[in-house]
């Protein structure tokens, strides 16, 4: 096990490359089922989330092979379906994919419940009311998520109750070899199921109208193989935003969709930060003096959840009272210990899900935890802006979604290493 030592203080400078998007990334690879051929996929990121799905297709029977440090062959034509790793299936959240992917190949799928990081209840009864309405018959146990589709596998009209990405690309997955037509209402309008549906469509799938809340598929007898690069990911530029605006510093950041980054650097602004758009890039600076202000968490092109606890560093530096209110995962708030332990003033209204940051002078060291893969970052940017030495554990956490962080991190000027634990105190911390 390992920890994150950072000596803040140090304004963050210069440019860094945005890896590709981890939430595309995910969905593409286990998309590869589909095709039953090879794929080539370019602007792999080299996440943990990514590395536990390579082990579990590989172990259903996939050939995944890495042509350089960001690109891979995926060939699926050997894949068994049915076959996954419960273990493994149960390590992340992204692996609820082969419900969709399996079902659409064979007819039938079963798997095990996804894991993924804990901030509530985190139900798929809108992944399996989709998978329904196209033939699968579900049936669940306490191990096992088990579909069969008797008749195969038909396009109907599905309409969700609420905006699920997952279950939109769920309901693409099965979707693509169905016969007839599919129409996805109320659908998730985020990059990323873009992203998987320009891949599905490179590989000869039909579907159109993804970025609206209305995607109709047209099944196809079957899909090829295709090289596909994945976009970059809007999330982890987000973060550096923030991070350059909460360590007062000024970044570059490469490889960036801007249009992407609108109801981020929209709020930067707002409370006082610099924001310059260019063509694939964007430049961030941050003078350390904020406003307050009111974020509501949205589905896309709304404020994302995915960038709520990364906020909350800086805003607690602002003047005045600042409100984030969270739409999506009403229990994503367990950062707040963490940063409380880092004089961050904050107290949650659980019944409105609102976190209340009242701006403090300024934030201090101390020993930290990572409590999910958006929360670690959150006490990230935290220790970034302190003076003196902090020290996060669980940073597998971290790991999960974003790539190189140390090395990007140095880059840009910040004092970070990744060190083994060994002492046994600090040891408890971590568990
Ligand atoms: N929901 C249901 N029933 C369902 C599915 C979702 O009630 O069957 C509810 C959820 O409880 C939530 C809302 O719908 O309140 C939205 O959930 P969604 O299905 O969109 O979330 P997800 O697909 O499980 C993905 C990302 C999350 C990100 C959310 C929202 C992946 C692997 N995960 O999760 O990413 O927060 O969309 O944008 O794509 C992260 O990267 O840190 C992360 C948590």
């Amino acid at each position: 096990m390992d920890k994150l030592v950072i000596d803040g203080g140090m304004p963050l400078r210069g440019s860094v490359d945005v890896s590709a998007m981890k939430n595309a990334a995910l969905p593409i690879i286990y998309a590869s089922i589909l095709v039953g051929g090879k794929c080539r996929l370019e602007n792999v990121p080299n996440i943990s989330d990514v590395t536990t799905s390579f082990e579990i297709l590989r172990g259903m029977g996939a050939v995944i092979t890495g042509v350089d440090d960001t690109t891979i062959e995926i060939d699926t034509e050997n894949l068994v379906g049915s076959t996954s790793n419960r273990d493994l299936v149960s390590k992340m959240r992204a692996s609820y994919y082969l419900l969709g992917a399996e079902l659409g190949r064979f007819g039938k799928a079963h798997v095990g419940y996804p894991g993924g990081c804990d901030f509530g209840v985190r139900p798929i009864d809108y992944h399996i009311k989709g998978l329904e309405a196209l033939g699968g018959e579900v049936k669940t146990d306490s191990e096992y998520i088990t579909i069969n589709a008797p008749l195969g596998v038909r396009g109907n009209g599905v309409y969700f109750d609420g905006i699920s990405v997952g279950a939109t690309i769920n309901v693409m997955l099965a979707a693509v070899l169905a016969k007839g037509i599919t129409t996805i209402d109320n659908a998730a309008k985020e990059p990323h199921v873009v992203d998987v549906a320009n891949f599905l469509n490179t590989c000869g799938a039909r579907i159109t109208g993804a970025g609206t809340d209305m995607i109709k598929i047209r099944g196809v007898e079957k899909l090829h193989g295709c090289t596909y690069a994945i976009i970059p990911d809007m999330i982890e530029a987000g973060t550096f935003m923030i991070a350059a605006a909460a360590t007062g510093g000024h970044i570059k950041i490469n490889n960036v969709i801007p249009k992407h980054l609108e109801s981020i650097a929209a709020k930067l602004e707002e409370i006082g930060a610099n924001v310059e758009m260019f063509d694939d890039s964007v430049i961030v600076s941050g003078n350390g003096s904020y406003k307050k202000t009111y974020i509501k968490t949205l589905p896309y092109p709304g404020f994302p959840t995915d960038l709520h606890p990364q906020m909350v560093p800086l805003l607690s530096i602002a003047d005045g009272v600042s409100n984030i209110r969270e739409t999506i995962w009403p229990e994503r708030f367990r950062y707040v210990n963490e940063l409380r332990l880092m004089g961050a003033n904050i107290t949650v209204n659980e019944e409105t899900a609102t976190a209340v940051i009242e701006g403090v002078e300024s934030l201090h060291p101390a020993r930290v935890k990572a409590v999910d893969l958006r929360a670690g970052f959150a006490v990230l940017i935290a220790a970034l802006m302190t003076d003196g030495q902090t020290e996060i554990y669980d940073i597998k956490y971290i790991e999960r979604g974003y790539e190189d962080i140390v090395a990007k991190l140095t880059g840009l000027g910040a004092r970070i290493k990744k060190v083994p634990i060994i002492d046994d105190d600090v040891n408890e911390k971590a568990g």
